[in-house]
């Protein structure tokens, strides 16, 4: 379908929209002037009043094949029509099962485990579990601290916003996880470009040293005798480290 076709489609404006919460969104602002997406094909959303607006951002990063696309929409139909929903409770469909094998066939080196969540925030939540039951199991229970970095995204569960390191995001939300601390960021607003091997583009800022939870992630300048500098690097670089954060012996946890 051309563009030129699509442009008389258009739903109407709802006549109330109070009942529904936008995330991250100034909710008032927004109700004033609505942006209404009604529908979209292939890179484009079309408004409620038929304007086709480029989708650059893929969705919210989720529709990376594009819109409304024949192949997938069919796919869709055929898998609503022989099975909407399986409960995942100690059942099953056969699919998930040859999905997780895709998966972890492209996946690097030993990611051989796939446990499916239904956004990003379940997913970080989950994988902070996973990695403290990990440990647990090990009998290895002391190590529960989680380490995240100044200014990074984990979405919006009570884990994701502890870990993350966006202030905004956990002010209003009390204490939210124990036993979290946060790397300096890696954001440098004269170098922001993107490098693979680290220098000069992506690096930790060197101006930060005091993690959000007042725990120190840098050495000072000059040498220190504490034993504590000499702790924390080396729970860093254990194997146990994970994306969205370590759990970290007890005696680094003392070094706090
Ligand atoms: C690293 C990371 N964690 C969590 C999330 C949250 O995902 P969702 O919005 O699906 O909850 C995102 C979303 O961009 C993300 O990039």
């Amino acid at each position: 379908m051309s563009l030129a076709d699509t442009r008389h489609v258009a739903t109407s404006v709802p006549n109330d929209l109070e009942s529904l919460w936008l995330p991250f969104t100034a909710n008032r602002a927004f109700k004033k002037a609505p942006r209404l997406i009604a529908r979209a094909r292939n890179m484009h959303y079309f408004t409620t009043d038929g304007r086709a607006v480029l989708d650059g951002a893929a969705g919210l990063w989720c529709c990376n094949a594009g819109h409304n696309r024949d192949p997938i929409v069919e796919a869709i139909r055929r898998q609503a029509a022989e099975l909407d929903y399986a409960p995942a409770f100690q059942f099953c469909h056969p699919r998930a099962f040859e999905l997780a094998n895709r998966i972890t066939a492209l996946a690097p080196g030993d990611l051989d485990h796939v446990f499916f969540c239904n956004s990003g925030s379940e997913a970080v939540d989950s994988a902070l579990k996973i990695a403290l039951a990990y440990h647990n199991v090990r009998g290895h229970g002391s190590r529960f601290r989680l380490i995240g970095r100044e200014r990074g995204y984990h979405g919006v569960g009570f884990g994701g916003i502890s870990v993350g390191g966006i202030v905004n995001n956990r002010k209003f939300f009390g204490s939210l996880l124990a036993g979290v601390d946060h790397l300096s960021h890696t954001y440098n607003r004269e170098q922001q470009a993107f490098t693979k091997a680290g220098p000069p583009g992506a690096r930790i800022s060197p101006t930060s040293s005091t993690a959000s939870s007042g725990c120190r992630t840098r050495p000072p300048s000059r040498p220190s005798s504490s034993s504590r500098w000499r702790v924390r690097p080396a729970c860093c670089r254990r194997p146990e480290v994970t994306s969205s954060g370590c759990a970290r012996s007890a005696t680094s946890t003392a070094s706090c």
